[in-house]
């Protein structure tokens, strides 16, 4: 069977959870994340996504394996820490569609999943009305001891989806890193895409 592109609502995604919960602890173990992988923050964070209206599940299913998982939701219902950049640069959460994460197993990366992935997520922001797709990335110095020397940031690939960065727009998410003890906080900034141009 061929791998195939599924979107779902955040309710209807709920038997994936625990999928996603999986992938989101394999794939963010990797620099620049370099998650620990929580399972309390994870059902936490998962029940947003269960309750939030006009949520959207994007899945790659490889026969009945679930190998890759992008997620999307409208700002309004996101957390205070995704609004308040936005709130403070006077810019309106309700004309934003928030893109969670983007997870997918190395052994099927390369293959435009990806790009799958970002269009499933602005077909749903566009569907409710939204003028604009989002997302943050977490940044981390360039002497990070963790990063591979063949490392490659993914700016390029979110520049050529039609994203600009903005770095003024920033937040903070507070994590435990594979090489610490307690949880502390990692800077991210924001990329925008106007979906009306
Ligand atoms: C981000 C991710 C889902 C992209 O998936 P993918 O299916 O490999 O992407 P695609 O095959 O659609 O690639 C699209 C383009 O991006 C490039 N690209 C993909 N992954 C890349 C990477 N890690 N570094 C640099 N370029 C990359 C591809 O070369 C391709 O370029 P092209 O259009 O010029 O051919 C995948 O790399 C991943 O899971 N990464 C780890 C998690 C992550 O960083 N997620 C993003 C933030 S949540």
């Amino acid at each position: 069977m061929a791998l195939t592109i599924q979107s779902f609502s955040g309710s209807d995604a709920t038997p994936f959870f625990g999928d996603l919960a999986r992938l989101r602890s394999t794939v963010f173990r990797a620099f620049p994340y370099l998650y620990e992988g929580n399972p309390e923050y994870e059902q936490t964070y998962l029940s947003t996504y269960a309750k939030s209206e006009g949520s959207v599940f994007v899945l790659a299913i490889d026969d009945d394996q679930v190998v890759g998982v992008a997620t999307g939701t409208p700002m309004a219902g996101e957390t205070d820490e995704v609004k308040r950049p936005f709130l403070q640069a006077g810019l309106d959460p309700e004309q934003f569609f928030y893109f969670g994460e983007s997870v997918l197993l190395p052994q099927y990366r390369g293959q435009g999943i990806g790009v799958k992935f970002f269009e499933g997520r602005e077909a749903q922001a566009k569907k409710l009305g939204l003028s604009f797709a989002t997302f943050c990335a977490v940044e981390r110095p360039l002497d990070h001891p963790r990063r591979p020397v063949d490392y490659q940031p993914l700016d390029t690939f979110w520049s050529k989806r039609g994203y600009t960065h903005h770095p003024e727009l920033r937040t903070t998410f507070t994590w435990r890193d594979l090489d610490d003890t307690v949880e502390s906080p990692k800077p991210l900034s924001f990329w925008i895409r106007d979906l009306t141009a």
